[in-house]
């Protein structure tokens, strides 16, 4: 009988700790009652966008992961600088690089009008992520809402967290556990870089200087990006399909055709080749893969509950 008051007690306990998680979670029925027609509005906007250039997909897809590696998904990455606040737009990965802003603050002023200051920012990059994705031919998944705004930014955390492209492999897996996401996130996440741009600058020293790339297109990636001047003339991170969300960027990197030195670090004789050639040769495996590592990025340290704010305007805090 004591045996069966104490555990009924822990029974108890257990039931409130797993309470007191849950009402922290996130759920995709979040926006239900309060802005049901969120989804179609965010929807035919990133549709529009993406008819309208196909990168800006990319570039969008892009906004969400780095929101998220900077203090969490809560819509940091969006804050313009003020005399009082240096946001992360100007950090080093994000200067000159980062876009698609436009895209958000039309996408809010349409919520705004049907559902004021319901919406936040955060979130609105989740839903837009992977309204992105599928855009491009890429998985669907049911996205986590309930994310808050944040009131801050973080300038030095952008520049410390966002991961580098000059990074070796040891280097990444622990940028993607420091934010508590596993090494097989790590390569499934990686494989966004089937779709988009980046800039000579950040892949020159690859082309120039390294062995483990494919003669042939190092010469011809030579064309476009000189060995000095010519920072931001662009190429194609997957030069085989660079606006279809496929697998190719894993097939390229098993020809040793990977853009950056840290996609190519992720097929380099390491411990996650093996994930590479099977997502080479099976996408439904990197589609299921990559579904639930978008998830789990997008479950970074949100603000949920009283914590920060619902912005009516994504660049500043309201
Ligand atoms: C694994 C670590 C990663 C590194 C080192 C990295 C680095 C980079 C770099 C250097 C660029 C080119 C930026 C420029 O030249 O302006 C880029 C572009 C891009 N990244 Fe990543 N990235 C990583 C992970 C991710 C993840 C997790 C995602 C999304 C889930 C992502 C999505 C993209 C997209 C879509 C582009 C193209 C953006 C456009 O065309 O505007 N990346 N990345
Ligand atoms: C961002 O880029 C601009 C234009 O190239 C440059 O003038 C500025 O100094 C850069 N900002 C930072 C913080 O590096
Ligand atoms: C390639 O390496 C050489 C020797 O280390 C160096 O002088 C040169 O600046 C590098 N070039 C590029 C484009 O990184
Ligand atoms: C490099 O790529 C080209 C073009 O796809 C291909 O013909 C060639 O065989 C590749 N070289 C090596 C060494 O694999």
């Amino acid at each position: 009988m004591a045996f069966l008051r104490a555990h009924s007690y822990s029974f108890l306990l257990l039931f409130f700790f797993a309470f007191a998680i849950a009402s922290a979670q996130l759920s995709p029925s979040f926006y239900d009652k309060a802005c049901p027609g969120a989804f179609r509005a965010i929807r035919s906007a990133v549709y529009a966008a993406v008819l309208k250039e196909h990168r800006m997909g990319a570039s969008l897809l892009r906004l969400h992961f780095h929101d998220c590696f900077v203090n969490g998904c809560d819509g940091s990455v969006l804050l313009d600088d003020t005399p009082t606040l240096t946001g992360e737009k100007t950090a080093a990965p994000n200067n000159n690089s980062i876009r698609g802003f436009e895209v958000i603050d039309t996408i809010k002023s349409s919520l705004e009008a049907i559902c004021p200051q319901v919406v936040s920012c955060a979130d609105i990059l989740a839903i837009v992520a992977r309204d992105s994705v599928v855009a491009l031919g890429g998985p669907t998944w049911t996205v986590q809402l309930g994310r808050r705004d944040a009131t801050t930014a973080s300038f030095s955390d952008a520049n410390s967290n966002i991961p580098k492209p000059t990074s070796d492999l040891s280097t990444l897996i622990s940028d993607f556990s420091n934010k508590g996401l596993t090494t097989t996130d790590l390569v499934a996440l990686s494989g966004a870089h089937t779709i988009g741009q980046a800039r000579c600058t950040t892949f020159r020293t690859r082309i120039y200087n390294e062995t483990d790339i494919n003669t042939s297109l190092a010469t011809s990636l030579q064309s476009n990006c000189p060995s000095t001047g010519g920072d931001d003339k662009l190429s194609s991170l997957d030069a085989s399909t660079p606006f279809t969300f496929d697998s190719c960027y894993f097939k390229n990197l098993v020809s040793k055709k990977g853009l950056l030195h840290s996609d190519q670090q992720l097929y380099s004789g390491g411990s996650t080749d093996s994930q590479v050639s099977g997502y080479s040769s099976n996408s439904a495996q990197f589609f299921a893969d990559f579904k639930a590592a978008m998830i789990n990025m997008g479950s970074i340290s949100p603000l949920t509950g009283t914590d920060g704010e619902i912005r009516k305007n994504c660049r500043k805090t309201n």
